[in-house]
């Protein structure tokens, strides 16, 4: 019932996306083999290492293939992912969303913590432990508090355009964003080492 009331609400937006990125194609081997510039930021198994990289390991392909021709195009602007977007063509984006998308993730709430208090207005499509439910939304769980903080005030001052999180971060003020974003921040992931 949820699920179904999601996408009739997704509906277009997952319909204007898929013109831009149609059903994922990459080769998730060729996609390791091009991961040598990313892996200083984000690990070979897309489990960050700098503060302010996101965990990528496990997103859906979707996902990372939107948001690197976001950052190609210009649609979104990080002054790294920007310079290292630019060197990348539509099968290096695939091959790459193809290799990240296929590492195995573990999320799990810390002790003492209850699914039960995580924040209402995400859990439909961010899952209570960061783990997305829906395909077009991203993992959150595990990820840096400042990153999730600096994403949700991009996506409230239209920095970074969607139609789904725009609306959602405009209602939100300081406090509510910090609140979400120490939730997610928590969760502990794990990422499989690549094999
Ligand atoms: C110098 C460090 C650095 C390198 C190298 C780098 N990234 Fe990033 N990446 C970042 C940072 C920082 C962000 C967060 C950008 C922001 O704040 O909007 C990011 C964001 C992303 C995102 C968006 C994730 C999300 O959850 O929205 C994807 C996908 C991504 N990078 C993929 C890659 C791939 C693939 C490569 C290699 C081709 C790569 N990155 C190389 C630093 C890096
Ligand atoms: C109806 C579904 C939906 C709900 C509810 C929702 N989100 Fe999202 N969220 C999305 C989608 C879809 C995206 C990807 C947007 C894009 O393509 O850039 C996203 C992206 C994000 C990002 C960017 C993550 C990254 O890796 O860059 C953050 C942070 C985020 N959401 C936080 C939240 C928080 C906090 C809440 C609750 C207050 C919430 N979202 C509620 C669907 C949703």
């Amino acid at each position: 019932m949820r699920r179904q009331a999601i996408a009739g609400l997704l509906g277009g937006v997952i319909l204007a996306q898929g013109a831009l990125a149609e059903e994922p194609s990459g080769d998730a081997e060729a996609g390791r083999a091009k991961a040598g510039i990313c892996r200083t930021c984000h690990g070979l198994n897309g489990y960050a290492k700098m503060p302010l990289a996101p965990h990528i390991g496990g997103e859906n392909a979707l996902y990372i293939e939107n948001q690197l021709h976001a950052f190609h195009d210009g649609t979104r602007v990080n002054e790294m992912m920007s310079v290292v977007a630019a060197g990348l063509d539509d099968e290096a984006i695939a091959d790459l969303a193809a290799w990240y998308a296929s590492q195995q993730i573990e999320a799990s709430l810390p002790p003492g913590t209850a699914a039960d208090r995580a924040p209402e207005a995400c859990v439909d499509c961010h899952g209570a432990n960061g783990v997305a439910v829906i395909e077009e939304a991203p993992n959150l769980a595990g990820e840096n508090a400042t990153y999730i903080r600096q994403q949700l005030e991009a996506f409230r001052a239209g920095r970074r355009a969607s139609d789904v999180m725009q609306p959602i971060a405009a209602a939100m003020d300081d406090a509510a964003m910090r609140e979400a974003a120490d939730w997610y921040a928590s969760i502990n992931l794990e990422i499989a080492p690549a094999p």
